[in-house]
């Protein structure tokens, strides 16, 4: 049983949403290996824990998740007026099983984009696990998570609303944001990482349409910009094939601790990498 994935490392800001491959645990080795520059790119800007603990001029900040970027938006235009919007669902009341059935119904079936951000943020603290999953009709479908009391992170919400103001959000697939860098971006990309075993299969293997494709190309772009004299920083798994598509980078690896059984003796160590393309 996977009961917690801890790396020991210095920790930084934590985001307002629970969010799968989080970086907040090792920013600070990304903000040793990501040189300066008037704007920070990120293609895969998930949580945004990268965003909140680098400091540069400006910040372009995508990701595929329509939900997360509209999130963002309405937090960064409206600020306080939302977070007082968003407490109300952060009641007892509201903790229950049937009540977060229909609210996660009324989510579904809402144009309202505040009223959908502020659900989008409820369901994200009271589902199973902060998971963040669609079915195919691309409605989410997280169950109930059965928290005694969720957690209203109204600090984090208010700083990420503040420095919001120096970023631009889009929801875009990765090709699109890494053709829209400049020189003079420093561009950071953290995408699904390809998994730690089972190399064999895959080519088969696709987790929310992130396939090996897509890591070679992201792979092809990060080598292009950095010719044009843009700086990739990416993220992933140490593999075999991770090495050999960022072939050409340079490689730092480090390892993430992970606890995988109840009694704690059964731990083991997953490797990471951060790989710097640069002209
Ligand atoms: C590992 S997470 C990023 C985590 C982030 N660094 C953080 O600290 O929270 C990967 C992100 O990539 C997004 N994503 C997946 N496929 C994508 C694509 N084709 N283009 C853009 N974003 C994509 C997912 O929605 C997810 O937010």
């Amino acid at each position: 049983m996977l009961v917690e994935n801890l790396s020991l490392e210095g920790t930084g800001l934590k985001p307002f949403l629970k969010w799968a491959g989080g970086k907040y645990r090792i920013v600070h080795r990304i903000r040793e290996q990501l040189p300066p520059g008037h704007r920070l790119v990120e293609p895969f800007v998930g949580s945004g824990a990268v965003f909140l603990n680098l400091d540069y001029p400006g910040y372009l900040l995508c990701d595929n998740n329509a939900d997360l970027i509209n999130l963002f938006q309405v937090l960064k235009e409206e600020g306080e007026t939302f977070v007082k919007y968003c407490r109300d669902y952060f009641t007892p009341a509201s903790n229950r099983e049937e009540e977060y059935y229909r609210f996660r119904s009324e989510f579904n079936r809402t144009g309202n984009k505040k009223q959908k951000a502020a659900l989008f943020l409820y369901l994200n603290r009271h589902g199973y696990n902060g998971l963040c999953r669609y079915n195919s009709s691309g409605e989410f479908n997280t169950p109930f998570g059965r928290y005694v009391k969720p957690y209203f992170p109204e600090k984090e919400m208010l700083y990420f609303a503040r420095k919001a103001q120096k970023a631009t959000f889009a929801c875009r697939d990765f090709r699109n944001t890494m053709a829209k860098a400049k020189p003079g971006d420093a561009v950071y990309c953290d995408p699904p990482y390809v998994p730690l075993s089972g190399t064999a299969n895959f080519t088969e293997y696709s987790s929310g349409g992130f396939g090996l494709k897509e890591q070679q190309k992201l792979a092809e772009m990060a080598g292009k910009l950095a010719e044009e004299g843009i700086p990739v920083l990416l993220s992933n798994h140490d593999t075999a094939f991770v090495r050999q598509i960022y072939r050409g980078a340079q490689i730092t690896s480090f390892k993430v601790r992970r606890f995988i059984s109840c009694q704690g003796d059964n731990r083991n160590k997953a490797g990471e990498i951060l790989a710097l393309f640069r002209g």
